[in-house]
């Protein structure tokens, strides 16, 4: 298996084993991700951190995974602040971090973006979300997450809720955890549902993904409940927005009509789609789901720049 130099633009990049490697790779790392043990293996290595877009978990935990690996981070969080305000392009912007950097994050809002930067940089380049596209280091991490809760990916009962159309990190997730074979429900508002090509994906894999708008059905015999957040920042329409917003809750009501184990996922920012009660409860996942970004991303970073622990 060799990742070294690889660009990672779509989780579709991998193969089974590739990922079942990476996850493995990120189980090592949890410790150097806490700060329990220390590493050097990325010394003298520059990872340009290239947001176009806002973000708090990826940005940051990109930034401490290449710090906590002995690299350094050049970049920036607002492209307000860059050449791109005088009309500079994408791929000059990408040229420019090609030469100063050994590695390229970025984040971008158009879809595709992130191939494209591929394309103008010779150092590998990591997708951190393009547009309602892909987000294929959140998609490892999350099954990262699944595998570390659950012991298994396999057969676990999922239930994907909320923007399924814009939503990128559930476009990656279901078309991942296909390859698992695990049994798939989607929730959403009719306008926002799963995308036919993402569930053609889903059915070339084996799996036949159920569709329902009854959350309290859906979540009552599953393992793991995934909430996204409805993205205002997608919607062409205001009006279509202000129709769906907190059309699903996720409450200490809700989830009694669930099992005693089921876990609540989400990639986060959350909105008002769980309320802060759930939180103290042993379902909420989220917050050390998010942490996983670090020993994941450190995981990713040290193979494709070749360095071992
Ligand atoms: N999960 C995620 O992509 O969060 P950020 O937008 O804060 O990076």
């Amino acid at each position: 298996m060799n990742f070294k130099g690889r660009d990672i633009i779509s989780i579709k990049d991998f193969s089974k084993a590739e990922i079942n490697h990476i996850l493995e790779c990120s189980k090592k790392m949890v410790p150097y991700a806490k700060g329990e043990k220390y590493t050097n293996i990325l010394k003298g290595r520059v990872l340009s951190s290239l947001f176009f877009e806002p973000s708090t978990r990826t940005r940051l935990s990109f930034e401490s995974a290449m710090n906590r690996l002995g690299g350094r981070v050049i970049g920036f969080s607002d492209p307000s602040g860059t050449s791109q305000k005088k009309g500079e392009s994408l791929a000059d912007t990408i040229r420019m971090a090609d030469s100063y950097s050994d590695v390229i994050v970025v984040r971008h809002p158009q879809e595709g973006a992130a191939r494209l930067a591929a394309e103008f940089a010779d150092v590998p380049v990591l997708n951190a979300g393009d547009g309602a596209g892909r987000h294929p280091t959140q998609c490892l991490l999350d099954l990262f997450t699944i595998l570390t809760e659950k012991k298994k990916i396999e057969k676990n009962k999922i239930v994907l809720l909320g923007d399924l159309k814009y939503g990128r990190t559930v476009h990656s997730l279901a078309y991942a955890l296909s390859l698992y074979g695990v049994e798939l429900t989607f929730v959403s508002p009719g306008s926002l549902k799963m995308p036919k090509e993402v569930i053609n994906e889903c059915k070339e894999l084996g799996v036949e993904p159920r569709s329902t708008s009854s959350l309290e059905k859906a979540i009552s015999d599953a393992d793991v409940l995934y909430v996204t957040r409805i993205q205002k920042e997608r919607f062409p329409d205001a009006e279509e927005y202000n129709r769906v917003v907190g059309i699903y809750k996720v409450d200490n009501d809700l989830l009694k009509h669930a099992r005693k184990d089921i876990i609540v996922m989400h990639p986060l920012p959350r909105v008002t789609e769980i309320k802060p009660e759930v939180d103290k409860t042993p379902h909420a996942l989220y917050f050390k789901q998010a942490f996983n970004g670090v020993p994941v991303r450190m995981a990713l970073l040290s193979l494709i720049s070749g360095g071992r622990l």
